[in-house]
């Protein structure tokens, strides 16, 4: 199967009534680690890489791996750029195959997000792809980008801002958090109210440490996507450092590697599987 468009994900997941699931990549294991996880599952998702990430590896070499890694697939996966930091990342994104874009310009004044997440909007929506906004902010460490203060959704103006931006998915700050913060106070009663007067699909960034069943409460009102990366990563860099731990002279990367993509993908399988289990 083709790497699937983020509108058909959609529609195929609310047709299922399921959540899905966007795992951060950062290289080729963790990329096959995720689709791995997703197949076996046979639920559906993303493999998502932020445009942080993009300078490890470039949107063509990530979309070649990601295509190659669901091609025996039956299972439907997208391919999704997670905060997108400009125009230019979503562009060379678009144009290397991906199937759903984010554009994270949250940290600029309320206008000036308006503004650049239109322009991406109106770019992905002459290729049909879906386009995420984020209104508000998360605290939390999002690969290198450390956020001290978070700022929650304002429900007063998320309909202006879905409406201006054109966005087909809204990210939301309702005390979520980045990184492995393990008890993040999640705001149901606030993503209530943005539910009610959203007219998009929502999205919680800060999946690592969410309890299965605030998410299973937050799927009632809006909930679509989930993003997962601090838990994925850890069960990356545990892999070697166990090994590594155990014998300083450790060099096998193949084996370890291998190694890496079984707990990656079996960490994938799990939570996919997990938040689809109500
Ligand atoms: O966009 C990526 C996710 O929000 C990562 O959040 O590392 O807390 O799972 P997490
Ligand atoms: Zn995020």
């Amino acid at each position: 199967m083709k790497l699937v468009n983020g509108f058909d994900l959609m529609n195929y997941a609310q047709k299922h009534n399921y959540i899905l699931p966007a795992f951060n990549t950062t290289d080729l294991e963790m990329t096959y680690a995720i689709a791995k996880g997703l197949i076996e599952a046979e639920l559906p998702g993303y493999i998502q890489i932020s445009s942080n990430n993009l300078r490890l590896s470039n949107p063509y070499i990530i979309s070649r791996i990601a295509q190659d890694a669901v091609k025996e697939a039956e299972t439907p996966v997208g391919l999704h750029l997670d905060h997108g930091k400009s125009f230019e990342d979503v562009k060379e994104c678009v144009d290397a195959g991906f199937t759903s874009i984010m554009i994270d310009a949250s940290h600029l004044p309320y206008e000036e997000n308006i503004k650049e997440c239109r322009r991406a909007a109106e770019y992905c929506h002459f290729y049909g792809i879906p386009v995420e906004a984020e209104l508000g902010a998360l605290r939390g460490k999002e690969e290198d980008i450390v956020n001290e203060s978070d700022s929650k959704t304002d429900p007063d103006m998320v309909a202006d801002f879905v409406e201006r931006t054109g966005c087909d998915t809204l990210a939301v700050s309702i005390g979520n958090v980045h990184g492995l913060c393990l008890n993040p106070q999640i705001d149901i009663p606030l993503l209530k109210q943005i539910h009610q007067v959203s007219s998009v699909p929502l999205v919680l960034h800060g999946g690592s440490g969410i309890p299965k069943e605030v998410i299973w409460e937050a799927k009632k009102y809006g909930l679509i996507k989930i993003n997962y990366g601090s838990d994925l990563r850890k069960e990356y860099i545990r892999t070697f450092g166990e090994a590594y731990e155990t014998n300083h002279n450790e060099h096998d990367v193949i084996h370890l590697s291998v190694a890496a993509v079984e707990n990656v993908s079996r960490r994938a399988k799990e939570l996919v599987m997990m938040i689809n289990e109500n």
